[in-house]
Parts: C-alpha cells; sequence; structure tokens
C-alpha cells in the first residue's frame, strides 16, 4: 500500500506550507496531497479553509484577497512559533518542490459554499506549463469538478472524494467519468468500495493516521492511504 503525506507532513509541520511539503518529499513515500482556492486576483493558492482563519495569523476569506494581501499574514506561528513567517505557497511553488521527485502529487480542488469558476482550468495550465501532467491527480468533493477536468484533460489522472459512498460506486465513476476513488476510512472498509476495488477501481482512502486503522486496509486492494503521519505509515507497512 502506497503512502501520501496528506497536506504534506502536516502532523509534524503546519498543513499545506513548503516546509511542510519539503519535509515529505524527503521521505521515501510515494505522494503529497494539498488543496487549493482561488484568490481575488486569480492565483491559485495552497490552503485548507476558504478562509485564512484557522491556519494565519490573519481574517477573511481567499477569495476576497489578492495574492500580496494573503502574503501579509503568517501560515506558520499557529502551528508552533518554529514556523513564524511561513507564507501561503501558491500553486506553482508548491509543485516546484516536487517537480524533481518521483512523488505523485494530489492536488484537491475545494469548493467549499464559494464556487471558484475556471478553478479547474488553470490548475491544468499550472500542470501543464512544469510538464508535471503525468505526476498529478487532481480531486474533488465537487464531482461537476472531476468531470470537467476529465473533458479538458482526459490525459490527466482525476479523482471523486468521498465522504460517504454511493451503491454501485464503481458504475458511478464511470458515469463522472473518474479514472480513481478518494474515500473516506469509514466507507473504504464497506462493501461498495469493495466491489469496485474488484471492478477495477483505483481506491485512495484519507484520513489513516493509527495503525489499527491501516490494519483494516492491508489485503484490500487499496492502492494508497493519505497521512498526517508518513513516517508512522511507513514504519507500520514495513513490517506487515
Ligand atoms: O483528499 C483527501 C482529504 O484531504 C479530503 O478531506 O478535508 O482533509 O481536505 P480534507
Ligand atoms: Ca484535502
Amino acid at each position: 500500500m502506497k503512502i501520501y503525506a496528506h497536506r504534506g507532513y502536516s502532523a509534524k509541520y503546519p498543513e499545506n506550507t513548503l516546509a511542510a511539503f519539503q519535509a515529505a518529499a524527503d521521505l521515501p513515500i510515494d505522494g503529497v496531497e494539498f488543496d487549493v482556492h482561488l484568490t481575488k486576483d486569480g492565483q491559485v493558492v495552497v490552503i485548507h479553509d476558504e478562509s485564512i482563519n484557522r491556519t494565519s495569523n490573519g481574517v477573511g476569506y481567499v477569495k476576497d484577497m489578492t495574492l500580496p494581501e494573503l502574503r501579509e499574514f503568517d501560515y506558520g506561528s499557529w502551528f508552533d512559533e518554529e514556523f513564524a513567517g511561513a507564507e501561503i505557497p501558491t500553486l506553482a511553488e508548491a509543485l516546484e518542490v516536487f517537480r524533481a521527485t518521483n512523488l505523485r502529487v494530489n492536488i484537491e480542488l475545494k469548493s467549499d459554499i464559494f464556487a471558484y469558476p475556471g478553478l479547474e482550468e488553470l490548475v491544468i495550465q499550472e500542470v501543464e506549463a512544469l510538464e508535471m501532467t503525468d505526476q498529478v491527480v487532481i480531486s474533488s468533493f465537487d464531482h461537476e469538478a472531476v468531470a470537467r477536468i476529465a473533458r479538458l484533460a482526459p490525459n490527466v489522472e482525476n479523482a471523486a472524494l468521498f465522504v460517504n459512498t454511493v451503491l454501485d460506486v464503481a458504475s458511478y465513476q464511470e458515469k463522472i467519468p473518474a479514472k480513481a476513488l478518494h474515500v473516506f476510512l469509514p466507507s473504504a472498509v464497506r462493501q461498495p468500495v469493495r466491489e469496485a476495488i474488484e471492478k477495477g477501481s483505483i481506491v485512495r482512502v484519507w484520513t489513516v493516521n493509527e495503525e489499527e486503522h491501516a490494519a483494516l486496509l492491508i489485503g484490500t486492494g487499496v492502492e494508497a492511504l493519505f497521512t498526517d503521519e508518513p513516517e508512522k505509515m511507513l514504519a507500520f507497512i514495513k513490517h506487515t
């Protein structure tokens, strides 16, 4: 089973920062996952929430601020003073960390309450400009966005995210169409996902931080897990 660092090495570094990405890139793991939003001035930036309130010393929505405005805030000290001064990364900066590595890069397109028209096109453009189309997986909980990725860039791997799965998920996947399913752990151990794996679906599971949980996935055909604790999961998988 492969290991993807979730939001970078987010157990030990502030999530979705270059420090968390570099720490992930330095490990013998298989991939990394991070989240993107769109700024007021049309820049794709890496952050989990649609507001900067939780993971910076600022307040406000990403969509209401330009990149220079977002750069006025500190995205590290909320986690630990050691990381004070960490900037919000752009998508291009995050991709650059992994460009010369063998890690797969899972870009999650966020669409919470506010929609980001044109986000899919911008992400594809940046991935193509860096010649990383074979290295990325683009996922979203918004399955219309997943379908748009399939239309815009059929050669890029796209993935549909699920909290709860649906019955006959393999047929649903085909309808989108999505090349992979990214599934919340409780759904990953249920029958519909098991059936999808039997039918050939690529399934990756989030977020797996405990050995007992990872153990449930061994032998199920799950391709990869996303974890905040990549070193812990590496040690666990090595001993199984
Ligand atoms: O992409 C898998 C996982 O990251 C989805 O949930 O909330 O951590 O972005 P969340
Ligand atoms: Ca995510």
